[in-house]
């Protein structure tokens, strides 16, 4: 992975995978400690009870995503 990119993997029927050097904050600025993780799964089938992370409950509920996202994949 080049130095000072964040890595973003769209994992199917699953989070979003984030490495790199992440600032995750809230709407209101307030920032999560994420110290010593290189990296963090951002839930998207809003079913977690730790959002914004992924806690499993997408696979534990059978979420599906499979559709490939529309754009220019390479
Ligand atoms: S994507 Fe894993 S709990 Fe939502």
């Amino acid at each position: 992975m080049s130095e000072g990119v964040v890595h973003i993997t769209v994992l199917p029927s699953g989070p979003l995978r984030v490495q790199g050097h992440i600032l995750l904050t809230d709407a209101d600025g307030r920032e999560w400690d994420l110290r010593g993780k290189p990296a963090i799964s951002l839930c998207r089938c809003g079913m977690s009870e730790k959002r914004p992370f992924c806690d499993g409950a997408h696979g534990r509920n059978g979420w599906r995503c499979d559709a490939a996202p529309p754009g220019n994949l390479t």
